[in-house]
């Protein structure tokens, strides 16, 4: 199979193909993830509270996502890699170019930033200088402290009008895909809608162009708090493999996720 590229994705959005996608964070997983058809991975800051154990994700350092990153790229070659950000790692332009030229050398094909319309410039400094800018929007783990917690955003009729101007600068800004987190099902609805780049929804209902989960949240491993969206896709299967091959069907057919998994 030939490489998974950012046209790809925008090939699927224009073409109504929902697409599955997943964390992935070493050799292993990755490739076994590959061989079974998730063509993107994102080497996610949730690394912090999956492999290492913090209580949230402003632990992790560029560093630490370039690690994983060179090990999920020798684990899955062909596949579009988008490397994290982590928190306070483009807080300025030089340590923003750093930071982005650190995970793309690991092997990453794009990086994503957690934030609305205040990285309009950061996002167009860094597709300017080559570097594929995915946005992530709604609930952006890395400002748990300002959100009070994990919370469902976009709640109310303000900030749903702000996420969605949010999505339209991120997009005029140069970003080629978005993540969206934790928002109601209707907002995702005018989100994907409204932008010409696809939308990644976690907790945003069916009606995004493709979907993420946690890989650990999949296989029903995540300990503590066991998020609404996620589905433990392992218990209803009872291997790895055919696991991850419910998941990508259930997400092309749009079972996965269902309203249980969904914010009204
Ligand atoms: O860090 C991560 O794994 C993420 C996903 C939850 C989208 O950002």
């Amino acid at each position: 199979m030939k490489s998974t590229t950012i046209s790809h994705l925008h090939q699927w959005k224009a073409s109504g193909y929902k697409f599955a996608t997943l964390t992935a964070y070493d050799f292993s997983f990755a490739r076994l993830f590959a061989n079974e058809g998730i063509r993107v991975m994102l080497i996610g800051d949730s690394l912090g509270m999956t492999i290492q154990g913090h209580k949230s994700t402003l632990q992790v350092t560029v560093t630490d996502i370039a690690y994983h990153t060179a090990a999920v790229r020798r684990g899955a070659p062909q596949a579009l890699l988008m490397a994290d950000l982590p928190f306070m790692s483009y807080a300025t332009p030089e340590q923003t170019f750093e930071s982005a030229a650190q995970l793309m050398r690991a092997g990453a094909n794009m990086v994503k930033l957690e934030g609305g319309e205040w990285l309009a410039e950061t996002i167009r400094m860094l597709t300017e200088r080559a570097v594929p800018v995915c946005g992530h929007l709604g609930l952006t783990p890395q400002s748990v402290n300002i959100f009070g917690g994990y919370k469902v955003q976009g709640r109310d009729e303000a900030a749903t009008e702000r996420l969605l101007a949010d999505a339209l600068v991120l997009e005029a800004s140069g970003a080629q895909l978005i993540v969206l987190e934790c928002v109601p099902v209707s907002l995702a609805l005018r989100i994907t809608q409204a932008l010409k780049i696809p939308v990644i929804g976690i907790g945003a209902g069916n009606v995004t162009d493709g979907q993420i989960l946690v890989m650990y949240d999949a296989f029903g491993i995540t300990s503590g708090h066991i998020p609404k969206f996620a589905k433990n896709f392992l218990e209803q299967t009872g291997n790895i493999n055919s696991a991850i091959r419910h998941y990508i069907a259930e997400v092309e057919t749009g079972t996965y996720p269902a309203n249980e998994h969904s914010f009204q």
